[in-house]
């Protein structure tokens, strides 16, 4: 039987446990992954015990009260706290997801958290994220218009779409970039240098479909390749973890077939 093995400073140990200075009327331990570049340690697990009570219902909201009055050196991304910037995404219970979008609530017993997996971390639960947005730039995620779709409009002219056209960018437009869905694909999690993974292949998708774009076919033609876009094999894990409720796996299929019937 083959024996695997991990590198010791990969191994993560037991950390920290901060009770709460107040009495607690409604306890919560949350169960944290830690750790620092600069402090040459092994990741460890630091637990603090808040009181749901003086508290806000989200996993944001106790990651915000730790911060702010247990443990100031934990680090984390967040911004708008509304599901919209995408950047609280992390591992939460065993599922990617939102923190400022999963309530306390949901989970029955201590909460378990980790960065987003399979991507290098910078800090605590900071994820590298640079790798996939170097590839959704290779995408070009801004509309193009090609010279002579200029010359038939009025450079100052509203370019206007049809609600029907509209339509079509439903489904792709709510995409927040999480990269939820990327971290939790296993094709993505061995091949990541070389496939898009779901979120990047999304937002191509979501060019692809704009009526106002020029440059549709060769959108297609520049994702036609066996490891950017058919490393995708179906797993649907991508969109069983989106807390938007997206599709990923929908939209791959969409563009297989439109690059089978159109180019
Ligand atoms: S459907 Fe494709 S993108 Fe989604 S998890 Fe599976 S392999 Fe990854
Ligand atoms: S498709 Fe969903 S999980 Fe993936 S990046 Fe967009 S919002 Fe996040
Ligand atoms: S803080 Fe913006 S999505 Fe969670």
């Amino acid at each position: 039987m083959v024996e695997f093995s991990l590198p010791a400073n990969s191994k993560v140990t037991n950390g920290k446990f901060y009770s709460s200075k107040e009495i607690v009327k409604s306890p919560k331990k949350l169960i944290i992954y830690r750790w620092d570049p600069d402090d040459n340690k092994n990741p460890r697990l630091d637990t603090y015990e808040i009181d749901q009570t003086k508290c806000g219902p989200m996993v944001l909201d106790a990651l915000m009260k730790i911060k702010n009055e247990i443990d100031p050196t934990l680090t984390f991304r967040r911004s708008c706290r509304e599901g919209v910037c995408g950047s609280c995404a992390m591992n939460i219970d065993g599922v990617n997801t939102l923190a400022c979008l999963k309530s306390m609530s949901d989970v029955k017993k201590d909460i378990k958290i980790y960065p987003l997996p399979h991507m290098r971390v910078v800090k605590d639960l900071v994820p590298d994220l640079s790798k996939a947005y170097e590839q959704l730039a290779s995408i070009k995620p801004w509309l193009e218009r090609s010279k002579s779709d200029e010359k038939k409009f009025d450079q100052k002219e509203e370019k206007k779409q049809s609600p029907k056209d509209r339509e079509k960018l439903d489904g792709k437009w709510e995409c927040v970039l999480c990269f939820c869905c990327t971290t939790s694909c296993p094709s993505y999690w061995w091949n990541g240098d070389e496939y898009l993974g779901p979120a990047v292949l999304l937002q191509a998708a979501r060019w692809v479909e704009d009526s106002r774009d020029s440059e549709r076919k060769n959108r297609l033609a520049a994702i036609n390749d066996s490891l950017k876009l058919y490393r995708c094999h179906s797993i649907m894990n991508c969109t069983r973890s989106c807390p938007k409720g997206l599709n990923p796996a929908k939209e791959i299929a969409g563009l297989k077939k439109a690059i089978v019937t159109e180019l």
